[in-house]
């Protein structure tokens, strides 16, 4: 029967426009922008206030710092929740007072794709994990990665891995077909957004602890960066017996945005404080594994601040006494990609997909002499 075969022609036909459309819809969901605005907080539908309408509950920025560790959080944009998710250690006090949104009220622990196999033996033999901080729709981003310095992930002392917040319901399956191809994606449960990228820094430790406990340095880092990984075991062989310690590019005296139009804005509510505690910049730092549980565990109390870099290795690290160590290697901006910059350097910032393959090659050509 000729005609079965015409028809099956069409109907191929029609399956691979089927397909091609269908790969259309997805590519358009991957631009689709709307990363939501910042600091715009999910109505809380939790438990309602105890005492009907607190008074205040619109914050002035005059934080009372005394308030138990937990001075109010004030912020127009946000209806501060008198009545957190109830937990034994918030005593349930007169709500007259705004109160911050502690980190523990807004973190949801645990990982949808946990990838337990991505650190074998939770990490007896791995000298460095590293993690990527990624979001759902930065696919070429990742594929840059994985097709250059991302092949370290080949080496048995390393174990490395993307790590996701909850993705949104339109890029689910673009998320686990991908991961379905590599593996490597490990997802978190709070969700995927600007304002939840703290959250996904704690979901990394969250699985460098539950996962990979036993690797010695975890490297948290970014997919638009460009890491020199064979220098960046190097730099942890020669501080192999520090402890409590972060590396990265440290910040001094730095302060607070308190003009809510800031991108980096920060309620007095979130941080009293006038000037930050020194902290490693967010693009990569590299930690000891014996900072990793105390600083989930501290995190929970405190308020929710949503630069992650600030939160973690400011904020927490300061108040756990963990060292915060500045090193020049960790560049942590875009810099002029001459092969001895890469070479010598640890961390780029800023790189664009077609920059990654660039930086890989000038990091392996094998002919530029540069003084170490
Ligand atoms: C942040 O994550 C939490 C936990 O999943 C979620 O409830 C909240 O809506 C997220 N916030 C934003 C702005 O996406
Ligand atoms: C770490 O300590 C051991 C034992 O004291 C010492 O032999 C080694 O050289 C030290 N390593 C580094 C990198 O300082």
């Amino acid at each position: 029967m000729v005609v079965g075969v015409g028809g099956a022609l069409r109907r191929s036909h029609l399956a691979a426009l089927a397909a091609l459309a269908t790969l259309l819809l997805l590519l358009l969901a991957a631009r689709a922008p709307a990363p939501p605005p910042l600091l715009r907080p999910r109505p809380a539908p939790r438990a309602a206030p105890p005492a009907p309408a607190a008074p205040n509950t619109t914050a002035p920025h005059t934080a009372s710092r005394a308030a138990d560790t937990a001075a109010p959080r004030s912020s127009p944009r946000t209806s501060p929740r008198t009545s957190p998710r109830t937990s034994p250690k918030t005593s349930p006090k007169t709500p007259a007072r705004p109160r911050p949104v502690l980190t523990r009220d807004v973190y949801e622990a645990g990982h949808s794709r946990p990838h337990p196999e991505l650190c074998p033996a939770l990490g007896a033999h791995v000298r460095l994990l590293v993690l990527v901080s990624s979001a759902p729709s930065h696919t070429s981003a990742r594929e840059a990665v994985r097709l250059t310095w991302g092949h370290y992930a080949a080496r048995r002392d390393i174990s490395f891995a993307f790590v996701l917040g909850d993705p949104p319901a339109s890029m689910r399956a673009a998320v686990d077909e991908e991961d379905a191809l590599y593996g490597d994606i490990i997802v978190g449960r709070s969700v995927d957004s600007y304002s939840n990228l703290t959250l996904k820094t704690l979901s990394m430790l969250e699985w460098a602890d539950t996962y990979c406990p036993r690797a010695p340095r975890l490297l948290k880092t970014d997919d638009d960066m460009f890491i020199n990984v064979p220098r960046l075991l190097q730099f942890a062989a020669a501080r192999a017996n520090e402890t409590r310690t972060v590396w990265g590019k440290v910040v001094h005296k730095s302060l607070p945005k308190r003009t809510t139009k800031s991108k980096y804005y920060v309620s007095p509510l979130q941080f009293p404080g006038r000037v930050f505690p020194d902290f490693a910049t967010g693009p990569a730092y590299l930690m000891t594994a014996d900072a990793v549980r105390p600083l989930l565990e501290a995190a929970g109390a405190e308020p929710y601040v949503r630069l992650e870099d600030v939160f973690v290795t400011g904020v927490l690290a300061a108040k756990l006494g963990i060292k915060r160590r500045h090193a020049a290697e960790f560049y942590n901006k875009k810099v002029a990609a001459h092969p001895c910059a890469v070479q010598r350097g640890i961390a780029i910032h800023m790189v664009q997909y077609h920059e990654q393959f660039d930086l890989w090659r000038k990091l392996l050509d094998g002919k530029t002499k540069c003084a170490s």
